[in-house]
């Protein structure tokens, strides 16, 4: 009884480190070929929803932002760009496969300031109201949504900018193809950014929600009053 008792009570736990696990040697394997793979399945769309994802986030010079869940960093020079040298970028992914590449990017320029860390978004390594804004591009159908979400709150200054991009498609699609297809045959439709996005419609002001890539992609951007 005992034994049962533990056991029920650990397996949840124990279930999603297996599954953070899995999910990181996924995107370490995917690591090499992320970049061309992304532009691909996008049909060469996925620079014109970055773009516009980052020009929501209303940043300035000096601000201090976190990406998360950033994989290959490919989102990382255009936040650059917008909070310049006296700012920063702080990348957070759980793939060290993903940060490797990352790193790599980043090191065509040496003088910038940007931490990469190996991290997970579920329980961020970050001191409470420390970012000014909070980038996330396809990050919350991967995993549950409305903790990662928290964890971003709770790591933002009050009056944050916050952007939140991801797909529609059924969770784990891009991972795991075919558990996907099975997944869904077994149990339905279901993407965990869908209970994200209700989520952040009601916790953030002066909320954004547009759709891209025939409606494939939606872009939710707002302020997080703290
Ligand atoms: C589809 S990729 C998106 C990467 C990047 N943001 C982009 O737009 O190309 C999802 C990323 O989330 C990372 N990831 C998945 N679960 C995570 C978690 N619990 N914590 C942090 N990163 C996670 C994966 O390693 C992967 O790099």
């Amino acid at each position: 009884m005992r034994k049962k008792e533990e056991k029920s009570h650990e397996a949840p736990i124990e279930r999603l480190l297996f599954r953070h696990r899995l999910v990181a040697s996924l995107y370490d394997h995917r690591s090499g070929y992320y970049d061309p793979l992304v532009h691909i399945l996008s049909g060469g769309w996925d620079w014109h929803y970055r773009k516009v994802a980052v020009n929501r986030l209303q940043l300035h010079p000096g601000d201090q932002v976190l990406d998360m869940g950033c994989g290959t960093g490919i989102d990382i020079p255009l936040l650059y760009r917008r909070v310049g040298p006296e700012g920063r970028v702080v990348g957070i992914d759980l793939s060290q496969g993903m940060i490797c590449r990352a790193r790599k990017r980043i090191s065509r320029n040496p003088s910038v300031n940007i931490p990469l860390v190996r991290g997970n978004a579920l329980y961020l390594p970050f001191e409470s109201n420390s970012f000014d804004a909070v980038f996330c591009d396809y990050l919350i159908s991967t995993l549950p949504a409305v903790i990662a979400i928290k964890e971003a709150f709770r790591v933002a200054k009050p009056g944050a900018s916050m952007v939140f991009a991801d797909d529609r498609l059924p969770s784990g699609w891009f991972a795991s193809p075919l558990k996907s297809i099975t997944g869904f045959f077994r149990h339905g439709y279901f993407n965990s950014a869908l209970a994200g996005i209700e989520f952040l419609r009601a916790n953030l002001s002066s909320v954004k929600i547009t759709n891209h890539h025939a409606g494939l992609i939606f872009i939710i951007s707002g302020i997080f009053q703290g």
